[in-house]
């Protein structure tokens, strides 16, 4: 598969991501003002990488995408409350995102906290309300992603970014912090995609070591952005991670330390998706797509 058709598919996934996920929070039967910020976020855009990739996992295995819709977009909710409450005064203090306002710039601190709330909230009902899933599949998925968002999860490693603020941290603790703040839910993602498409134990530990690179490589690519990125393009302000005291490959390594590091992420993130022994040209243009991204 070349490049462009492999850009053509990226886009077909997130076009579908970009139709259902509106759909499932405008269904919400609820005061105006909560569903209004929770959309406004939803609809503000983003990459949509998370969802795209448990979609991309399937297809992988040489299987119907569709099942994993409903997986997809509980697993962007949750993504796009972590970043609503990231960027809020008391944490990153940010005021732009996906090249808008931050929610609270918009609702105000309070109904940008309830927002993420709801969306948190609500991703876990969008499963257990699946249509296409069986229910251990959902009680798997469910036990998952509460694991990789939760308090041994994303949210761990938010506290731990914050807690390292101003503190030079070693690469192995900044490591733990990239992988449970960004590595976890992209693991999720992926993991649920090999789950939902029937993949074996063996190809499912593969495929967590894939993710672990992956996502190390990610959040690694979203550091370097923050110094180097071109703001028009990334859609959220750079110089955050400074201003915040926070650590950083950057920080530890230079820019160019940081550039090799992610090198050799993404080159064990793909001795292991050749390891799970599927179709693996989707995840492996993926991967590259992922690092050589401006945005
Ligand atoms: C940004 O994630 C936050 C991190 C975990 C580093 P993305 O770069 O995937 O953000 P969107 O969803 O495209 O806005
Ligand atoms: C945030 O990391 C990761 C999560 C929201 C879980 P960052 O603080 O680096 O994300 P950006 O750079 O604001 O998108
Ligand atoms: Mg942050
Ligand atoms: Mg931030
Ligand atoms: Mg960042």
């Amino acid at each position: 598969m070349d490049k462009d058709t492999f850009l053509q598919l990226l886009q077909n996934k997130k076009n579908l991501i970009d139709e259902a996920l509106p759909a499932k929070v405008d269904r919400i039967q609820g005061h105006g003002g909560l569903k209004e910020a929770m959309l406004y976020s939803i609809l503000a855009g983003g990459k949509r990488l998370r969802p795209t990739l448990l979609l991309m996992t399937i297809e992988s295995f040489e299987q119907d995408s569709q099942v994993g819709l409903d997986a997809a977009c509980a697993v962007e909710m949750i993504h796009t409350y972590s970043l609503i409450h990231d960027d809020l005064p008391a944490m990153d203090d940010d005021d732009f995102r996906r090249g808008n306002l931050t929610n609270h710039k918009i609702y105000g601190e309070a109904m940008a906290i309830l927002a993420g709330d709801a969306l948190l909230t609500y991703a876990f009902e969008v499963i257990s309300g699946s249509k296409h899933m069986n229910n251990d599949l959902k009680i798997d998925l469910i036990t998952k992603l509460s694991k990789a968002a939760g308090p041994e999860g994303m949210v761990d490693g938010q506290a731990a970014d914050l807690e390292g603020e101003g503190k030079s941290l070693s690469l192995g603790e900044l490591e733990q912090i990239h992988h449970r703040k960004t590595g976890a839910l992209l693991g999720y993602s992926i993991y649920a995609g090999a789950r939902i498409a029937g993949g074996t134990k063996q190809q499912l530990d593969h495929l967590i070591h894939f993710a672990h690179h992956l996502g190390l490589a990610f959040q690694i690519q979203d550091d370097i952005l923050d110094v180097e990125g071109d703001e028009s393009k990334i859609g959220k302000p750079i110089g955050s991670d400074v201003q915040n005291n926070k650590s950083t490959y950057p920080h530890l390594l230079t820019i160019s330390g940081a550039k090799d590091q992610l090198l050799k992420e993404v080159a064990s993130a793909k001795q292991n998706l050749y390891r799970a022994g599927i179709k693996h040209d989707w995840l492996e243009h993926f991967t590259d797509y992922m690092i050589s991204r401006d945005h």
